[in-house]
């Protein structure tokens, strides 16, 4: 008999459908899979058949034939375990199931019968909604982060005897529910706050911008004078997610394993911050059998953090250009093109020199200038020019430590913030481009019209500091979100002033 399971695979960040036809015949017992099977699949086979001998069940001995359709699409991980045994189960009358074309089913088989965990349930489940599925089963392990979706019953299956308990009527599964939208809306975080940070004035004002406008931001500062700190509460003056960036960001932590155990939804923006030993491929994503998302994409939506820039890897800060640029990750395999989106705001630190102390007024540099200017080669010049902002972060005194802080809350900053993205989102809007960050040279000249006193300003300053042509467009792009920040339509002069000083360190260090 010939049966037809509903399944859903993963390409990059997206599920989709995958048929699993099985048909058992009388002739010589074999067992063959057909339709692009990677080895994984290939082996579900032994995983199988103890699976279903441990339950209490069996293959038949005779030919089976199993299809996955469409046959012209590589399928890979584990996930097929349990459509190809329901199949058996049907196609071998073990099991009588109604309504099978209205249910989906995707999970990994232990040799005992029990269903493990997989990666992206929560991509798959939105393909099995979008296919028509009414009834979704997935490994227990699985249930609540697939349930995240509206409109589809989603059931937690412990294992394979439990199913067919649950076929029979003898024991029903109820539905997982969960209502991601009151988690979402409900969710609290307790992140930490600007006003734990004292003094520090121009480089919270910097933050500020960098948040405004979504720019990629690097603080250049001594040891312990606060680039850590100030880093880390850079989420709590970002705007807040909307549920379908919640969504988006979920599925990527869903496709690397990534989601916490009693949290089905990412709901807050995310902070990574990899450590500097980390690969190329840890951070923008790779390795064997299907590609895992790297901490970029980890990052979607949120903040990547580089914290001691030019201790990380320099073939790993290669590979991030890219990506970088185009707001995804594209990987090419033999078996097709995986991207994922990498939306992000890059926050990097690092000192002004290997001993850290170059500039400071309280210690003495000990570095040579060639062992300086060979610690700064490590961050090549492009992914530099990714950067809009590069800002100076001093010891802060002595004295103001002691002080008790009165440093305005994040919330009031987060409030201005606010304001100058809506701003950009309506002059925007329609375009793609979501902040002054993504501005592409042709906009910069149609949104960033300078009057004849700020453009006699920007020649000199370039005239003068020797800035390079490629810091004009970031210079006017930062002034565009200073000038929105103080709810302008017009560049102020004092706007391209303020600019220009965020990139002065051209000038120190790299001219
Ligand atoms: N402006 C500041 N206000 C309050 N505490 C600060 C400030 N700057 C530094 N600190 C304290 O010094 C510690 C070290 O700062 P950190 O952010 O790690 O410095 P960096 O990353 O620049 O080396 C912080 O954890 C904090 O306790
Ligand atoms: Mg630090
Ligand atoms: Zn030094």
């Amino acid at each position: 008999m010939i049966t037809k399971i509903n399944s859903v695979g993963l390409s990059g960040i997206d599920g989709y459908y995958i048929g699993v036809e099985t048909d058992i015949s009388n002739g010589i017992p074999q067992w063959e899979v057909v339709g692009m099977p990677d080895t994984a699949v290939r082996e579900s086979k032994e995983r199988i058949r103890s699976a279903l001998k441990n339950s209490g069940l069996m293959i038949p001995g005779k030919r089976i034939l199993i299809n996955l359709a469409p046959a012209d699409v590589k399928k890979e991980g584990t996930c097929l375990d349990l459509p190809i045994a329901v199949g058996i189960l049907a196609s071998s009358e073990q099991v009588f199931v109604h309504d099978m074309d209205k249910m989906c089913f995707f999970g990994e088989l232990s040799l005992d019968g029990t269903l493990r965990g997989v990666k992206g349930a929560l991509p798959m489940a939105i393909t099995a909604y979008q296919n028509g599925a009414k009834q979704l089963f997935v490994p227990i392990g699985n249930a609540k982060e697939a349930a995240v979706v509206e409109g589809i019953d989603v059931f937690g299956v412990e294992s394979i005897s439990a199913l067919i308990r649950h076929f029979t009527g003898e024991e029903p599964i109820l539905p997982t529910k969960v209502n991601a939208r009151a988690l979402f809306e409900q969710a609290t975080d307790e992140l930490p706050d600007f006003s734990d940070v004292k003094g520090q004035e121009s480089a919270k004002r910097a933050l500020e911008i960098a948040a405004a406008g979504g720019h990629n931001i690097l603080m250049i500062g001594p040891p312990g004078s606060g680039k850590t700190m100030l880093a880390q509460r850079i989420p709590s003056i970002l705007p807040s997610m909307t549920f379908d960036e919640a969504l988006e960001v979920t599925k990527v932590h869903s496709i690397a394993g990534r989601l916490p155990k009693n949290m089905p939804m990412v709901v807050s923006r995310p902070f990574r911050s990899p450590h500097h030993t980390v690969s190329a491929v840890g951070l923008t994503g790779g390795g064997s059998g299907i590609p895992k998302p790297g901490e970029i994409s980890l990052a979607h939506h949120g903040i990547l953090f580089l914290d001691e820039l030019p201790e990380f890897r320099k073939d790993a800060l290669e590979v991030m250009r890219q990506p970088l640029e185009d707001g995804t990750v594209t990987i090419t395999r033999a078996g097709g093109t995986y991207s994922y989106p990498c939306n992000i705001m890059l926050v990097a630190s690092m000192n002004p020199c290997p001993c850290g102390y170059y500039g400071d007024k309280n210690h003495d540099c000990s570095c040579s200038a060639s062992k300086i200017s060979s610690y700064l080669s490590k961050i090549s010049g492009p992914l530099l020019d990714r950067i809009d902002l590069h800002i100076e972060v001093p010891a802060v005194d002595y004295d103001d430590l002691g002080r008790k802080s009165t440093a305005e809350p994040s919330s009031e900053i987060k409030r201005r913030v606010d304001k100058a993205r809506e701003i950009q989102l309506k002059r925007y809007s329609g375009t793609g481009i979501y902040s002054n960050s993504c501005l592409t040279a042709a906009m910069i000249d149609e949104v960033c019209v300078l009057d004849e006193d700020s453009s006699e300003l920007l020649k000199n300053a370039f005239e003068m500091l020797g800035l390079s042509a490629r810091a004009h467009n970031r210079i006017l792009k930062v002034a565009r979100t200073i000038a929105d920040l103080s709810g302008n339509e017009k560049i102020a002069k004092e706007n391209i002033a303020e600019a220009i000083r965020y990139r002065s360190l051209d000038r120190k260090f790299w001219a």
